[in-house]
C-alpha cells in the first residue's frame, strides 16, 4: 500500500519576540491510502502545527512533508479541514455553508450538482431537513456535522480534524464517533485526527501516533489493527482496555511524568 501522506524528519520553529520557539523536532509520520491515523500529546505540543504542515499553510524549517507522491510547498485544495469550532457564516443557510468550499476551489460540478453533493452529504450526517435553517439554529453536535460536511464537499483526498468533538458532551461525541464511521465507508478519505481523548483514537483510527512534549517528536506508534465500521461496546474490551492503558502511559511519558523507560 502506497503512503498517501508522508512527513520525513520535520523540524519547525516559530519565530517569536523573544526569539525561535521549536515546535517540532523529528517528526516522523506516514498514513496509507484510505488509513485514518490519530495524533495525541501533550497540550501545545505542535498537533495543530502538525495539520498546517500537511495542508501546506506552512514550511518546514528541516525535513519533508509529502502528500499523494508530490512534495507540499503551498496551501493543497485536496486537504478538508474540520476544527474544535466550526466558524460558520451566519447570513448563509446551512447548505450554502456546506458549499462554501466549491467557491473557492475549482470545481467540475456544475452548480445543480453542487447543491446535490451538499444536500446527499447533510443527509448523510442526519441533517436532512435542516439545509436551511442558519447556523445559530442548530445544536452544537449538529454544526459540527454540518463542518464534517463542509470540509468534504470538495472530495478532498485528505480530511484533517484538529479536536473536532472536544467541546461536545460524551454522548453527543459517541453520536459523532458513529457517524463518521458510516461517512468514511460512503465517502472514503485519507484522514488525520487531532485528539486529546484516547477511547476517541481508537475507536476512529487505525493508528495512533503519541507526540513527545514540545519540540515533539514521534514517540510512539500503535496499530489499532481494527477495520470497518467499529460497535462502541469494542471500548469496553479487555484488548481496548489494554490499548488505552499503554497510550495512557505513552502519555505520561510525553509529559514528563514518568520516565521513559520503565524501571528494571
Ligand atoms: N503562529 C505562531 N507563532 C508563534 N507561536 C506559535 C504559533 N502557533 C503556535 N505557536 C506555539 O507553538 C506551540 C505549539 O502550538 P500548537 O497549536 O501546534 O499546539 P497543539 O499541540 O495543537 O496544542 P493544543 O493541544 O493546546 O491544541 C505552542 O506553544 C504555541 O503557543
Ligand atoms: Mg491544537
Amino acid at each position: 500500500m502506497t503512503n498517501l501522506i508522508e512527513i520525513k524528519g520535520v523540524r519547525h520553529a516559530y519565530k517569536t519576540a523573544k526569539g525561535p520557539l521549536p515546535v517540532l523536532d523529528g517528526l516522523e509520520l506516514s498514513v496509507p491510502e484510505g488509513g485514518f491515523t490519530a495524533v495525541v500529546g501533550p497540550s501545545g505540543c505542535g498537533k495543530s502545527t502538525l495539520t498546517k504542515l500537511v495542508a501546506g499553510l506552512l514550511k518546514p524549517d528541516e525535513g519533508e512533508v509529502w502528500l499523494h507522491g508530490e512534495k507540499v510547498k503551498s496551501p493543497r485544495s485536496t486537504v478538508g479541514m474540520a476544527f474544535q469550532n466550526p466558524v460558520m457564516l451566519e447570513w448563509r443557510s446551512i447548505l450554502k455553508n456546506v458549499m462554501l468550499p466549491l467557491e473557492i476551489v475549482p470545481t467540475k460540478l456544475s452548480r445543480k450538482q453542487q447543491e446535490e453533493r451538499a444536500r446527499y452529504l447533510l443527509a448523510l450526517v442526519g441533517l436532512e431537513g435542516f439545509e436551511d435553517k442558519r447556523p445559530s439554529e442548530l445544536s452544537g453536535g449538529m454544526r459540527q456535522r454540518a463542518s464534517l460536511c463542509r470540509a468534504l464537499v470538495h472530495s478532498p483526498e485528505v480530511l484533517i480534524l484538529d479536536e473536532p468533538f472536544g467541546a461536545l458532551d460524551a454522548f453527543t461525541r459517541e453520536d459523532l464517533w458513529q457517524i463518521m464511521h458510516q461517512v468514511k465507508e460512503k465517502e472514503p478519505f485519507t484522514g488525520v485526527l487531532i485528539t486529546h481523548d484516547l477511547r476517541e483514537s481508537i475507536y476512529l483510527a487505525d493508528q495512533v501516533v503519541v507526540l513527545s512534549g514540545r519540540p515533539a517528536r514521534t514517540q510512539f506508534t500503535l496499530d489499532v489493527g481494527t477495520k470497518g465500521t467499529r460497535d462502541i461496546a469494542h471500548l469496553y474490551t479487555p484488548e481496548a482496555a489494554a490499548m488505552l492503558a499503554m497510550l495512557r502511559h505513552q502519555i505520561e511519558i510525553a509529559q514528563g511524568r514518568a520516565p521513559a523507560e520503565a524501571p528494571a
